[in-house]
Order: structure tokens, then C-alpha cells, then sequence
């Protein structure tokens, strides 16, 4: 018989694809105090990787499709009380990485003063994404699929790789779109 693969199942790897992300961060930030130089294009593409693949795929993912279908259903207190935590995590790493995008800015324009900030955004992402992670591998994800019969589950599961799909032309239309 076929194996299920659970809707949680990407999600859970796409942690795993984070965590790498996270770790190169904590090399980079030892690599910046002791040169003082912050690796432009590391931050770079760290910030279109949290950006694209952290936020819009993969929060995506957990707030329009799994939260929204966690919201129909008669979920425990307990449970709402995580999602809305975890809701504004993703704020919060928001509004983080658009913290860096500006520090970093500044500092391409010549402004020197701005490698703290740097530094500290770094770190707070840092210690941010396991913690977030945590939570949904260890306390909610798994719970939560009990709300959810197995073609809801398999719905869920398509509705993912559909959303999956539009990315990559949602990213480079907006490149074009005047
Ligand atoms: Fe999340
Ligand atoms: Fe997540």
C-alpha cells in the first residue's frame, strides 16, 4: 500500500532547508566580528532567501492554507492560542529582515555606523527561526492534523504543491510587471 505523505511533511523540510540557512548566518556573523566587514552579498542572498523561500513560500504555505483551514475548525484554545503566536512571529521575522534590508542600505551607500545594526538583526533572526521552528515541529503541526480528516489532509497536501507551483512566476512576473 501507498504511503501517505502528510500535508506537514514539506513544511517539516522546508525547516530543515531553513536551519542550513541559519547556520550559515552564525558562520557569517563570526566571520563579521572579526573583520568588521559585513559580506554584502551573503546578505544578499540571505535576505531573497528569507524573503522568497522563508516567508512568501513557506509562511505562505502555513498562513493561507493551513492556518485558514485550522480557523474553520473547532480548534482547542491551546491551538489558537499558538497560531496566533506563530501569526505574529511571521511579523515579526518580517519586519526583521526589513530592518537588515535597510541597515543594509545604508551601509552600500557608505554609511559605516550601521554594522551593529547589522550585526544585531543578524542575531535576531538567528535566535528567532529555531525558536519559531520549534514550536511547529515539536507542539503543533502534528497535533493539529487530528482536526483534519485524510482527504482533507490530502487536499491540503495538493493545495500546497498548486501553491508551490505560482511562485516561481509570481517572483519573476513582478521583475517585469511596470
Ligand atoms: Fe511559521
Ligand atoms: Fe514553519
Amino acid at each position: 500500500m501507498q504511503q501517505r505523505i502528510m500535508p506537514i511533511g514539506p513544511l517539516m523540510k522546508e525547516h530543515r532547508v531553513i536551519e542550513r540557512l541559519i547556520r550559515m548566518m552564525i558562520a557569517e556573523l563570526q566571520e563579521l566580528s572579526n573583520t568588521g566587514k559585513p559580506d554584502l552579498d551573503f546578505i544578499d542572498k540571505a535576505v531573497d532567501f528569507l524573503s522568497v523561500y522563508a516567508d512568501r513560500c513557506h509562511h505562505g504555505k502555513e498562513e493561507d492554507i493551513l492556518f485558514k483551514g485550522l480557523d474553520k475548525k473547532p480548534i482547542s484554545q491551546e491551538h489558537r492560542g499558538i497560531m496566533e503566536r506563530l501569526i505574529k512571529d511571521h511579523v515579526y521575522g518580517r519586519k526583521t529582515v526589513k530592518a537588515l534590508v535597510d541597515a543594509r542600505q545604508r551601509y552600500g551607500q557608505g554609511d559605516n555606523s550601521v554594522v551593529k545594526e547589522i550585526i544585531a538583526h543578524q542575531k535576531e533572526l538567528i535566535e528567532f527561526y529555531p525558536r519559531h521552528i520549534e514550536i511547529e515541529d515539536k507542539h503543533f503541526f502534528l497535533p493539529c492534523m487530528k482536526y483534519f480528516t485524510q482527504d482533507e489532509q490530502d487536499h491540503m497536501l495538493q493545495g500546497f504543491l498548486a501553491f508551490d507551483a505560482g511562485l516561481i512566476h509570481e517572483k519573476y512576473k513582478s521583475l517585469v510587471t511596470p
